[in-house]
């Protein structure tokens, strides 16, 4: 990561505490820097190594988050048996991909490895069970994917939630995990996401933790990311990125180290924003008829169900059959719009981003209102 000026080398470390925290206790770091930068920060990197005490690695490598995904995991995909989607089908692999449509990544990994969707039901907070995960595994397995907090459903899994689902990993070790911890930061009611290496280190050697800088800083068009992982990997990752568009931009590399080494507290103002509005959209999406929608921990997303909407017909005499129906009625006759579950492949919900200020969404839930009033 080419540092620009004194300040930053001197802020530098606590960039790398800060995600050493997520990656697990005691980890040897490595930084893989942009390649024209690389021999001229290396012996800074090198003290910045022993300054952290670091011991074991595992990585610490800044790149453009779509690519984390994109080319290196879903490089790394193809040449797998078998793939997890936890959230199964509501993980929302889109935006992860800027905006590629799921049924474009499926069909990418179709290409040799085998997405397996495993279902986070909405009766156990759309989360997954351990069980269910245990089932799925086969002898072709090779990577469980992990978002925490979830986009589309908000669901998020605390140090215990998670421990079940380490010890089911725990007892095969073939299968590799990546975790998309994007969300870690945005969490309510005091509930605090946990990263699967934080709860089982001995699966650090086979886990790709993966963080950015889009949600807790509202960074998403400086397109920064970063990845822990063992250092093979991390080594290969690095040769596909330099192999590909090289590196993100320095200006962009140059606006996250301020971001995650200036001051934090907004992120506190943030939460208390995000838990207010999140609060006041189920509130009022609950006396919607029709519509359950539960109260998740974290991310900015609701996902409701809209099943008691099914079949019905709107006033303007749109009929509803699908999940699909519903948002562009919504659309049409209140201007409001969502995305539809099945997007997710989840049919019979759709998502609200509550990343808005308070008064649009007030009149978004309220046009959801009457259009569901008006349902027959
Ligand atoms: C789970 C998850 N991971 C990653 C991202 C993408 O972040 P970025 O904007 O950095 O590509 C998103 C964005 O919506 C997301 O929901």
């Amino acid at each position: 990561m080419p540092i620009g000026g004194a300040e930053d080398k001197i802020r530098e470390p606590r960039v790398l505490k800060r995600f050493v925290g997520l990656c697990g206790q005691n980890p040897r770091i490595v930084v893989i820097p942009t390649a024209s930068s690389r021999k001229d920060i290396g012996s800074e990197y090198t003290k910045l190594f022993s300054e952290l005490g670091a011991a074991n690695v595992d990585v610490l490598n800044l790149i453009e988050r779509e690519q984390c995904f994109d080319e290196r995991v879903i490089d790394l995909l193809n040449a797998a048996d078998g793939v997890f989607m936890t959230g199964g089908k509501q993980m929302r692999l889109s935006t992860t991909l800027g905006g590629t449509p799921v049924a474009k990544v499926l069909r990418r990994l179709n290409a040799d490895g085998k997405p397996v969707l495993v279902p986070c039901g909405q009766n156990n907070g759309f989360k997954l069970r351990a069980e269910d995960l245990e089932a799925a595994i086969t002898p072709r397995t090779k990577w469980f994917m992990l978002n925490n907090p979830c986009n589309p459903t908000g669901a998020a899994y605390s140090a215990d939630e998670l421990r079940a689902i380490c010890d089911v990993l725990l007892r095969h070790p073939d299968v590799w995990i990546f975790t998309d911890d994007i969300y870690e930061k945005l969490a309510y009611d005091g509930f605090k996401p946990a990263t699967i290496v934080q709860v089982e280190p001995k699966l650090r050697d086979r886990t790709l933790t993966m963080n950015g800088c889009s949600k807790a800083y509202a960074m998403t068009g400086w397109r920064i990311g970063f990845a822990g992982g063992p250092l093979p990997l991390i080594k290969a990752l690095d040769k596909l990125q330099s192999q590909s568009t090289s590196n993100t931009s320095s200006i962009s590399q140059a606006a996250a180290v301020a971001a995650l080494t200036g001051p934090q507290e907004f992120i506190d103002e943030m939460v208390v924003a995000f838990q207010r509005r999140r609060n006041v959209v189920v509130d009022m999406l609950n006396q919607c008829p029709g519509i359950i929608c539960a109260k998740p921990e974290g991310a900015f997303y609701v996902f409701p169900s809209i099943h008691g909407c099914i079949g019905k017909t709107s006033k303007a005499g749109a009929k509803i059959d699908s999940d699909a129906d519903f948002v562009t009625a919504l659309l049409d006759e209140e201007g409001v719009a969502a995305v539809h579950g099945s997007a997710f492949l989840y049919p019979g919900h759709f998502r609200i981003s509550y990343a808005l200020d308070d008064a649009t969404l007030e009149d978004a839930c309220k046009r959801i209102r009457r259009f569901c009033q008006g349902l027959s």
